[in-house]
């Protein structure tokens, strides 16, 4: 990829930058994504049947073994050169700000400093009734699992259609969007709210927007720098181009 002169010029300098990510950044780890027509996990199932609290009161068996089977997905698999880059360019940007839709928590994995769970995470699980974090669990696939204190079932403590954002996070999802200079959009439909607002705010605050996109989005007539291809690929280049940097697999 060849990256314009100005757009390195604009990256070397800047000081606060934000990133947002979603499921494209984890698709060559291999995780699906949510929205690609023949392969994504949506494309099975319809969202509000699965990922929704009235699914869990109308079926919390089928959702609590669906969660159950992608949490082993996600155990199954590791950070990809995206996520890698990613932590390189924490390292390298005075303030950078990353926040995830992704509930995989492949960004902690692979290092990033610190990461805004917009949506939560596939591996933790809260009492649906008191909202008790719960960090052990009996899963012997009888019947959804209990809360030991107030009996209520559990459930996994990501963000369902029709349910706010975690509001503290929200506010500084926020707040890095509006005060970055430089605004990323990797791997992202940017149709689902309010995460696909961040680039905006951005934009309107006069920061330099930039996408990584396999494909066009809606995000993309607005972004000043559209880079198209996979994210393990044109991330590692961009830091490259930059910093003159090797993308490290913390894995080797
Ligand atoms: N590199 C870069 N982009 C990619 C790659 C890749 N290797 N593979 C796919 N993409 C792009 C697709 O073109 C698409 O625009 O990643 C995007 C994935 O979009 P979605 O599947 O809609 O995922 P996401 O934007 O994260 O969805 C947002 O919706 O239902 C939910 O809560 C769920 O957090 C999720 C939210």
């Amino acid at each position: 990829m060849e990256f314009p002169f100005d757009f390195i010029a604009i990256v070397r300098k800047v000081n606060r930058a934000a990133a947002l990510t979603g499921a494209g950044v984890s698709q060559e780890s291999g995780l699906r994504t949510f929205r690609d027509a023949q392969t994504g996990l949506w494309a099975q199932y319809k969202p509000e049947e699965l990922a929704s609290p009235e699914a869990f009161a109308r079926d919390p068996k089928l959702i609590w073994d669906w969660y159950a089977w992608r949490r082993e997905g996600v155990k199954a698999v590791r950070p990809n050169l995206g996520h890698y880059a990613l932590v390189e360019m924490a390292h390298r940007i005075p303030d950078f700000t990353l926040i995830t839709q992704n509930v995989d928590g492949l960004h902690r994995l692979a290092g990033s400093p610190q990461v805004i769970e917009l949506h939560g995470n596939i591996q933790r699980v809260r009492c649906a009734e008191c909202g008790a974090i719960v960090e052990d669990w009996d899963d012997d696939n009888a019947a959804v699992p209990r809360c030991a204190s107030c009996g209520g079932l559990l459930r996994p403590h990501v963000v369902w259609f029709g349910e706010p954002l975690p509001r503290a996070e929200l506010e500084s999802a926020m707040e890095a969007a509006r005060n970055c200079q430089i605004f990323f959009s990797i791997g992202t439909s940017g149709v689902v709210q309010p995460a696909a607002t961040l680039a905006y705010a951005a934009h309107n605050r006069g920061a330099v927007v930039v996408e990584i996109n396999t494909e066009q989005t809606p995000l993309t007539a607005k972004a000043d720098f559209f880079f198209q291809g996979k994210s393990g690929e044109i991330l590692p280049e961009l830091v490259k181009a930059v910093w003159n940097s090797e993308t490290i697999n913390g894995e080797q």
